[in-house]
């Protein structure tokens, strides 16, 4: 782990954001949990009431993200690892692609990562330092039909993820990206079955990614071990996409 110690994590209270909160917590972090609803982390909370603050933010809001980020700061101290994990996704072919849910998924899964790094970046400047990890998506990288609006979003989240990169690198800030190939978190494992059946029989390792896939892969670039990796897309995926 780099010697700060402070995170935030957002969408904190989801199937990847609460593993991912969760292993912070266990390495040693002090983590400010982003979401929305914060229902699956109260017993969390209560187990590690001098290191996790939960907080109620919008990432689609800048002025609710900068009062997370300043309520962290003052409780916590600067917040040099920013772990942006908040999104969602629809299934609709292009004509049945309504607005909403376009808007929903660029603001969401793109809009709410630029805004959370611009809101953190200033203060990782200030440090000296700082870790990015934003979770794309494989479907950023190998779309699938009917995911124009996902694959759209998470596809500008790479691109935005390689430009900070080059951008923050004289700030010693390293920006990367997660890129899960589908994962059996409760949201997921409630879309229909056909769907989920194609997203396999795409895997050559035969099985579904797990939440421990993504998550080392997180820890991985926040480690020592990742501190020569900036601009990258790691992609836990079973083969699924082989750039
Ligand atoms: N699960 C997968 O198969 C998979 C694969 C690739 C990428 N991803 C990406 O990983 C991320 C998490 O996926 P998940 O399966 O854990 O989803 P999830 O729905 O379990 O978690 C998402 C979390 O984001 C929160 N959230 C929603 N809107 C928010 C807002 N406006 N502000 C703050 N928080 C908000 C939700 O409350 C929820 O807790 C998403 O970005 C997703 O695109 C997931």
């Amino acid at each position: 782990m780099t010697d700060s110690k402070v995170a935030i994590v957002t969408g904190a209270a989801g199937g990847l954001g609460h593993a991912t909160t969760i292993a912070l917590l266990e390495n040693g972090y002090r983590v400010g949990g982003f979401d929305v609803n914060h229902a699956t982390l109260g017993p969390v909370a209560e187990e590690h009431p001098d290191s996790l603050s939960l907080e109620l933010v919008d990432v689609t809001s800048a002025e609710s993200i900068e009062a997370g980020v300043a309520r962290v700061t003052e409780r916590f101290g600067t917040p040099t690892t920013l772990v942006n994990i908040a999104g969602t996704n629809r299934i609709a072919p292009l004509t049945e692609t309504t607005e909403e849910i376009w808007d929903l998924l660029i603001d969401l899964n793109l809009k709410g990562t630029f805004l959370c790094c611009r809101a953190v970046v200033p203060r990782m400047r200030e440090a000296g330092q700082g870790r990015i990890v934003n979770l794309t998506s494989n479907m950023g990288l190998r779309p699938e039909a009917q995911q124009v609006g996902y694959a759209s979003s998470k596809a500008g989240v790479v691109g935005l993820t390689r430009a900070l990169a080059l951008e923050l690198a004289p700030d010693h800030i390293a920006v990367n990206a997660v890129a899960p190939v589908m994962t059996l978190t409760e949201r997921v494992a409630g879309l229909p079955q056909w769907w989920k059946d194609l997203q396999l029989s795409k895997i050559p390792f035969g099985r579904y990614g797990t939440v421990e896939d993504t998550v080392n892969t997180v820890l991985f670039l926040l480690s020592e071990g990742g501190s020569f990796y900036t601009g990258q897309v790691l992609s836990p995926n079973g083969g699924d996409n082989m750039p």
